[in-house]
């Protein structure tokens, strides 16, 4: 088993008088893909949010590489490396490949950019996780497909010597061959040592690419089991139930909101 890159202890989280995350455990590992699944509403892309630092913690402790780590807004998140890959993306449509992946961190100072060194950069990346069906990096977003479009963001994500990369629903818009495209490119980045993150409802795909499956359910951690250990059929029950068989919640009437 892989060291825990980021370790999540008891959190809680609400929004007012809502509590969305209660005590949530999660860790995730370097070079594994652990798979966040969960029904509509049980927490999912809040406890994302939540590490990018996009929503402050009410409650709980962050370790990143075995350290107490406090992340107080998306640049303290990107500085230990945390990446997220949303699922509305970002992306400027106006802006070609290289502009959208530098977009905020232009290197070579606010007045003058030194577009060989990004392009180079933007190419390199690209390459390295193995993308080549985009043809030239200074194609405007705009005229890419959703799948590649992914595959930018992804690319854009681990541009930056990300150790953690979380992505929400990445495949929920796309087609078989851009859904095959950007799981071959989730099981990469755990190759290159990376621990990622993968939000997704569609089980065929969880159960191709994860190591490991956490399961929320109503903002319940109720199992984080290695994928061989259980099967398609108990995962659905936990995150339609809350608890399958000896896993998840000993008492699923006691999850209520
Ligand atoms: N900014 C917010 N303010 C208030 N409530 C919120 C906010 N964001 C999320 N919630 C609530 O938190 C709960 C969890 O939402 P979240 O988006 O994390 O679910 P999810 O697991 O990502 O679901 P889905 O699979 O539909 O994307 C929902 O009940 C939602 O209404
Ligand atoms: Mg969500």
């Amino acid at each position: 088993m892989s060291e825990p890159i980021l370790e999540i202890t008891g959190l809680n989280k609400s929004f007012g008088p809502v509590h969305v995350l209660h005590d949530v455990d999660f860790t995730v590992r370097a070079g594994e893909v652990t798979a966040l699944v969960g029904d509509n509403g049980a927490g999912k892309s809040t406890l994302v949010k939540c590490i990018a630092g996009i929503h402050p913690i009410d409650g709980g402790e962050v370790r990143f590489n075995g350290q107490v780590a406090h992340i107080h807004g998306p640049r303290d998140a990107a500085e230990l490396g945390i990446e997220v890959v949303y699922q509305d993306l970002a992306l400027a449509d106006n802006l070609d490949i290289v502009q959208n992946m530098f977009l905020g961190r232009e290197r070579g100072g606010a007045w003058l950019l030194d577009e060989a060194d990004m392009e180079r950069a933007a190419r390199e990346t690209l390459a390295s996780l193995s993308v080549r069906t985009v043809k030239s990096v200074r194609t405007p977003v705009s005229a890419l497909s959703g799948g590649q479009r992914q595959t930018v963001a992804i690319a854009k994500a681990v541009l930056w010597d990300s150790k953690v990369v979380l992505l929400d629903e990445p495949t929920a818009a796309l087609g078989v061959a851009q859904t095959r495209q950007v799981l071959d490119l989730v099981r990469r980045l755990a190759e290159q040592g990376l621990g990622v993150v993968l939000i997704s409802h569609n089980m065929a795909d969880v159960f191709e690419v994860a190591d490991r499956i956490a399961t929320l359910y109503l903002g319940r951690m109720v199992a984080e089991v290695p994928t061989r250990d259980v099967t398609h059929a108990q995962v659905v029950e936990l995150i339609t139930a809350g608890r399958s068989g000896e896993l998840g919640l000993a008492r699923p009437e006691t999850a209520t909101v």
